[in-house]
């Protein structure tokens, strides 16, 4: 078990580089296979969920290789359509490989997928879109299989704008005959992305980022060069650490617009922010004042993977924060860490209470899932002396060494591997 030991006090001063959004990636390297030729990706962060990916292609066929920091597709050779089970557990991002599996193979076995333990995390959205395209799915013994031969363009609504369910239609329809027609699905800016890159592909898809979209499916889709957008997980995340520290830090390869409901919250009570074309500089002030209520809610909406370091930055910041968490049904498993630290907040179903403190002291505790480990990180940076995190490999799923990013602008972390 490898830990984080973040030693506490100093500001961040500098500029952060944001690298290319993992959610991006994992939708576009299942995207990929829907073509036999040859798809390159530029600009990949090497992170655990995206290797984790790369050996569920490498295992139905696919090859994946690294050039620097691009990856290189080659599909010709697709030949399995079972996803294997235990490459799936550790991703949740397995799941729209169905979609793209069955676009090409027409049909697909497949287990139920993993990810962060932060709810149940069901897929029942996923499945009644497939079904919505006359796909047939039989599920038993915890397998779902999958029968596409008969597909055909359908219309699909999402009683929720899932992410995931929104990408696994797109990725099942693109090949199909017929047009698809997917209503109240997810806006974010991933699935503007996925849509750019299948249009580049040769795809006839329209309307994504709105509540509509439409797919009409093509007989095929030719190779593409593709750079995936920034990471604004990554860069909310390192706005949040510039204002834990009262740094003043320059971010940059970012997108401003697509961070509009973290930077609305944070500038009124962390000091001054202000937004570029393609970074966002923020200097910030000793402690911020308190964000009295923050909503999470699909995009453009508060971000959920954002939720638990704005939570975070609350237990130091001056007065009283209420968080609502209307996204997952347990995503607060950094609420008892961060109490170990000092924090005090006060949790009810998906609701948090957190009251401001003057300082957090250092102490051990324990990374649960991928955002919690990160707000640990940021707390780490404020609070006095040493805090241990450990299970950081929760954090290296979703974060580029995050440890080495921080220390650049000052931050005085240092990594254990248990070897
Ligand atoms: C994607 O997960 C992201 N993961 C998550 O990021 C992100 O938190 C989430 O979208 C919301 O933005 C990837 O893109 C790989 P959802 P996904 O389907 O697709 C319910 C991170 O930290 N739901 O939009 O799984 C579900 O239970 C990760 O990078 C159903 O009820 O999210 C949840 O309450 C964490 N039935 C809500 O919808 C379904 O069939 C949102 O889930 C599917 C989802």
């Amino acid at each position: 078990m490898s830990r984080l030991i973040v030693r506490g006090g100093t500001k961040l001063q500098g500029e952060l580089e944001v690298y290319n959004a993992k959610n991006c990636v994992l939708a576009l390297l299942a995207a990929s296979i829907l073509t036999e030729e040859k798809v390159i990706l530029h600009k990949c962060p090497m992170i655990a969920d995206v290797y984790s990916m790369i050996k569920i292609l490498d295992d139905i066929g696919v090859k994946v290789e690294w050039q620097n920091d691009s990856l290189l597709i080659d599909s010709q050779l697709l030949n399995r359509y079972e996803i294997s089970p235990n490459y799936a557990k550790e991703v949740r991002s397995s799941i729209f490989l169905m979609g793209s599996i069955l676009g090409r193979l027409k049909k697909v076995n497949a287990v139920f997928p993993g990810g962060c333990d932060i709810g149940l995390r069901p897929i029942d959205l996923h499945l009644k879109g497939l079904r919505a395209l006359n796909i047939s799915i039989q599920e038993y013994g915890g397998y779902l299989y999958c029968d596409g031969q008969s597909a055909h363009g359908g219309a699909v609504h999402l009683d929720f704008p899932s992410v995931g369910a929104t990408e696994n239609i797109i990725l099942a329809s693109v090949l199909l005959d017929g047009i698809t027609v997917i209503t109240n699905v997810a806006k974010e800016p991933e699935i503007v992305a996925l849509q750019d890159f299948l249009v580049a592909m040769g795809a006839h898809i329209s309307g994504a980022g709105t509540s509509t979209i439409v797919v009409e499916g093509v007989k095929k889709l030719h190779g593409v060069e593709f750079t995936p957008i920034p990471d604004r997980i990554i860069a909310g995340t390192y706005l949040i650490a510039g204002a834990f520290t009262g740094g003043d830090l320059l971010i940059k390869n970012c997108r401003p617009q697509d961070m509009k409901a973290l930077i609305s919250k944070m500038d009124d009570c962390c000091g001054r922010i202000t937004e570029y074309h393609d970074c966002i500089h923020i200097k910030s002030v000793p402690r911020p004042t308190s964000i009295k209520a923050i909503e999470t809610q699909p995009f453009p909406g508060f971000p959920t993977d954002l939720q638990t370091q704005i939570l975070a930055l609350q237990t130091i910041s001056n007065g009283v924060s209420m968080i609502v968490e209307n996204i997952f049904e347990t995503r607060f498993k950094h609420v008892a860490e961060l109490t170990k630290l000092g924090a005090d907040i006060v949790v009810r179903d998906r609701v948090a209470l957190v009251r401001g403190v003057k300082t957090l002291r250092g102490a051990e505790v324990f990374a649960h899932d991928l955002r919690g480990g990160a707000a640990l990180v940021l707390a780490g940076l404020r609070a006095e002396g040493q805090t241990v995190i450990n299970n950081i490999r929760h954090i290296d799923r979703g974060y580029y060494k995050l440890d080495e990013a921080l220390n650049s602008v000052g931050a005085d972390i240092v990594r254990e591997v248990d070897l």
